[in-house]
């Protein structure tokens, strides 16, 4: 007789675990697929290590009874939520289904998610959140406002305690937005994801413009124009494949360090390229990240938020197989100058390096910040001021090499030994002064200029003795601003060594609540 009960208590948990993977059913099934698609099962099995995948909530329905919810439940309730591995690492993750009543978040759908987030922050592992959802489930009214307001609270107290990756892979619009917002990272994919606080239509009404999905919150728009999306990507399985790459330079959460590779010494030879990047002409541009390629491993670069900004550098990369966050001037951009976007991107990556454990190197050849109307009244002034506290109060070893221009406000701003870097290295080619020698000669010579018999040989005559002068690294060296001018080719020997001698450094801060970043 028991046998029999069992056989029959089997056979109703066989017949829920087959119909929860059935999400919404067939039809929408193919109907996903059709639109270049994968649901959130097949996301979840290309993301988590073979096998490794452990459901949570599967059987968890909703309560909701009006606008005929009483006649649609489906297990699960439109999100896979659980745990797993990646490359044998712990990670908590959510999956919305968009194939049960459009991925909408209803209040026990919130509650899913907002349980692994607390598994996740109580048990230190990264949070992965891949979204594909119609918003709010309308027929619920207040109660998925209220859900998603306990998701944005959890992602804030998440915040520098476990890293939070955020996928696109389908719709997030209106307030749904917010989480990924305050995540660490956020992916998009190219044309099937787009993300806005009010759609097309809505915009048309208000402001007569018309645009489509993707023009206003597609891949492309976040990662060139906003900044909302730190990587986009071709398709889903590229998606996938950054999100495991990412994880590869970052720790399990704030007390953690993030994972080193073993280090092969072999990979120090041909450095010798270093030497000759930084052109004799001081305007004229070349790619920091070929700086970057011949100082770090073997391409270990991993840039992020490649295409916003485009004239600062950041991402992560290895050094002697340990994981660093790299921020480089881009002097093939705009001369690498400052702006309100390079200040921007810089600072959050800093804040999130700092946040996590990663040591920071930066790569200084910067001419200054941007003059003019657009970036002043857009304000420049507190921007840049969130790049110069983030590496204020960063506690991380950093380390600054100045290859060529550190000019000005932005020879402060740039991790200088003043704000509390620790080691500051330049190369033969650095200038480091308050400002370029034409500049300078026109200011401080102008009335000698004035009354000379040739204005225009005075004026050379003065520029080649600032440039003397000033554009050297040695008047820096000669204080101790430069701990030491080195050759290109033995940066990464330095480097190496550098920030091995930093690796207990311990540093702490006043005691205070919380700073107030300039926002
Ligand atoms: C309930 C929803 C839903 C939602 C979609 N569905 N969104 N059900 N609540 N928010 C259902 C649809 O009724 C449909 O059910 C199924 O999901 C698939 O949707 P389709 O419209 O057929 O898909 P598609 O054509 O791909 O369009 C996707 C979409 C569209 C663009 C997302 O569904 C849409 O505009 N949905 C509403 C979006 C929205 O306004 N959400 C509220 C945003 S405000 P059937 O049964 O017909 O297949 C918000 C506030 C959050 O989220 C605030 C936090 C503070």
């Amino acid at each position: 007789m028991a046998g029999e009960i069992r056989k029959s208590q089997l056979e109703i948990l066989e017949r829920k675990n087959a119909e929860a993977l059935l999400g919404g059913g067939h039809d929408r099934v193919e109907a996903q697929h059709a639109k270049g698609k994968l649901t959130a099962r097949e996301r979840l099995h290309l993301l988590l290590d073979e096998d490794s995948f452990e459901e949570i909530g599967k059987f968890v329905m909703h309560r909701s009874k009006d606008f005929g919810l009483d006649k649609q439940y489906y297990l699960g309730d439109g999100v896979v939520t659980g745990y797993g591995t990646i490359n044998g690492r712990l990670v908590y993750v959510y999956s919305q289904d968009f194939t049960v009543l459009g991925g909408s978040l209803s209040e026990t759908h919130a509650e899913k998610i907002v349980k692994i987030m607390e598994l996740a922050m109580k048990n230190g592992a990264p949070l992965i959140g891949l979204n594909d959802s119609g918003g709010a489930r309308i027929q619920e009214g207040v109660v998925s406002l209220g859900g998603y307001a306990d998701i944005f609270y959890r992602n804030t107290l998440a915040s520098g305690v476990i890293p939070q990756i955020s996928a696109i892979m389908g719709p997030c619009a209106g307030g749904a937005v917010y989480s990924p917002a305050i995540t660490d990272f956020v992916m998009m994919v190219e044309n099937t994801s787009y993300m806005f606080v009010t759609g097309p239509n809505v915009v048309k009404t208000v402001t007569h413009e018309t645009v489509t999905s993707e023009e206003l919150g597609g891949a492309s728009t976040h990662s060139t124009k906003s900044g909302v999306t730190h990587f986009s990507c071709a398709n889903e399985v590229e998606c996938i494949n950054y999100i495991k790459k990412l994880l590869s330079y970052i720790p399990q959460n704030c007390e953690d360090l993030p994972p080193a590779l073993p280090y092969e010494p072999a990979a120090d030879k041909n450095r010798e390229k270093l030497n000759t990047i930084v052109p004799e002409n001081p305007n004229q541009p070349y790619d920091m990240r070929e700086v970057i390629d011949g100082i770090i491993d073997t391409d270990s670069f991993f840039e992020v938020h490649k295409n916003f900004g485009e004239n600062i550098v950041v991402g992560f990369a290895r050094l002697g197989g340990r994981s660093i966050g790299i921020v480089g001037n881009q002097p093939a951009v705009l001369a690498g100058v400052l702006d309100i976007n390079a200040s921007t991107k810089a600072a959050r990556f800093v804040r999130f390096c700092d946040s996590f454990n990663i040591p920071l190197l930066v790569l200084e050849d910067v001419p200054g910040f941007l003059p003019g109307t657009d970036q002043e009244w857009r304000g420049i002034i507190i921007n840049g001021a969130k790049l110069l506290y983030a590496f204020c109060e960063a506690t991380v070893p950093r380390i600054t090499v100045i290859t060529r221009k550190a000019y000005g406000g932005a020879y402060d701003v740039m991790n200088s030994k003043h704000i509390g870097a620790d080691m500051n290295y330049a190369w033969p080619t650095a200038e480091i002064a308050v400002m370029g020698a034409q500049g300078a000669a026109e200011i401080i010579f102008k009335r000698e200029i004035a009354a000379a018999d040739n204005p225009g040989a005075k004026l050379a005559e003065k520029v080649q003795e600032y440039k003397d002068k000033f554009a050297t690294p040695y008047r820096a060296a000669h204080r101790g601003f430069i701990d030491e001018v080195i050759l290109p080719s033995e940066t990464r020997t330095k480097l190496i060594k550098a920030f091995k001698m930093l690796e207990n450094k311990v540093v702490k801060l006043p005691r205070k609540k919380h700073g107030n970043i300039p926002l």
